[in-house]
């Protein structure tokens, strides 16, 4: 049954795992016509998303790109701009906290590094698919948060709980500009999400106090996300704009 993902092409940053991957796979069980899954390193989940993607019945394609240098960020627009010149549906989800630092431990490369990654790629790569969606008079764009933008980040974490607030802030200024132009721009602020990124980030200790202190009693999953992602992009989310949707379990935050 066609519906409004029907012939669309989604744009998926950082789709070779964690909640990229399940929005991009979510994306296409929804009826998109077309997923772009970039990725960076992981090329084998790259691929696996792929897989997926097509199970569901969309085209599926691939483009890597580090996101976290400014030459990553053009090599990838160049790519993208080839392959993929009109995006219906843009998720910036692309992100890490690429190494804990406290402020007097931190170095100019790593602010550059986590800034350009979780803010100015969002940025570089909204402008890149935003004329084709002006034109059209017709495109979504939900930009992924983190509950860090809301309490500071854990230890070591300000940078990147900084760049977080500020694509949160973003979403607020692109959802008021854009709108007139057919463009819903929103936000999804995941909580804690018991993937690869606290693999690498956090502990088993961590992850248990943080779960003492959630109302719904665990972390959240990868699909707890896509799934709000979807709706983002779903029609029955026709009328909001600039909203920030936290998925955080009910954790409060200050
Ligand atoms: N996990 C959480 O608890 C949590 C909470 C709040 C917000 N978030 C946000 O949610 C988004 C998705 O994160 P996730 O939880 O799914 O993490 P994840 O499982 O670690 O996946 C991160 C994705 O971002 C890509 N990525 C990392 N560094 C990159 C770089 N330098 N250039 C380009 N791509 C890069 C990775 O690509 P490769 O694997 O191919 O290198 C991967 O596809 C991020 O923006 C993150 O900040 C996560």
């Amino acid at each position: 049954m066609p519906n409004e993902f029907t012939g669309k092409t989604a744009l998926v940053t950082g789709a070779s795992r964690g909640i990229g991957a399940a929005a991009a796979i979510a994306l296409a069980r929804a009826g998109a016509g077309r997923i772009v899954v970039h990725y960076n390193r992981f090329r084998e989940g790259a691929e696996a998303t792929l897989a997926e993607v097509r199970a569901a019945g969309a085209q599926a394609e691939a483009l890597g790109g580090d996101l976290g240098e400014a030459e990553g960020i053009r090599s990838f627009l160049s790519e993208l701009a080839a392959a993929a010149p009109e995006v219906d549906i843009l998720i910036n989800n692309a992100g890490s906290l690429v190494q804990r630092a406290r402020l007097l431990e931190g170095s100019e490369d790593l602010f550059d590094r986590v800034m350009n990654l979780n803010f100015k790629s969002a940025w570089a790569i909204t402008r890149a698919v935003a004329p084709a969606m002006m034109r059209k008079r017709s495109g979504i764009i939900v930009n992924i948060s983190s509950i860090a933008a809301r309490n500071g980040g854990g230890p070591g974490a300000s940078v990147y709980a900084a760049a977080k607030a500020a694509v949160m802030t973003i979403t607020k200024g692109w959802a008021r500009e854009l709108a007139p132009h057919g463009i819903r721009v929103n936000g999804v602020s995941p909580g804690t999400v018991d993937n690869y990124f606290h693999q690498q980030f956090s502990n088993r200790h961590i992850l248990d106090s943080v779960v003492a202190q959630t109302p719904a009693g665990r972390l959240a999953t990868n699909e707890d996300v896509a799934d709000v992602i979807v709706f983002l992009c779903s029609e029955a989310a026709r009328y909001v704009h600039a909203q920030t949707i936290e998925v955080n379990g009910g954790m409060l935050a200050p």
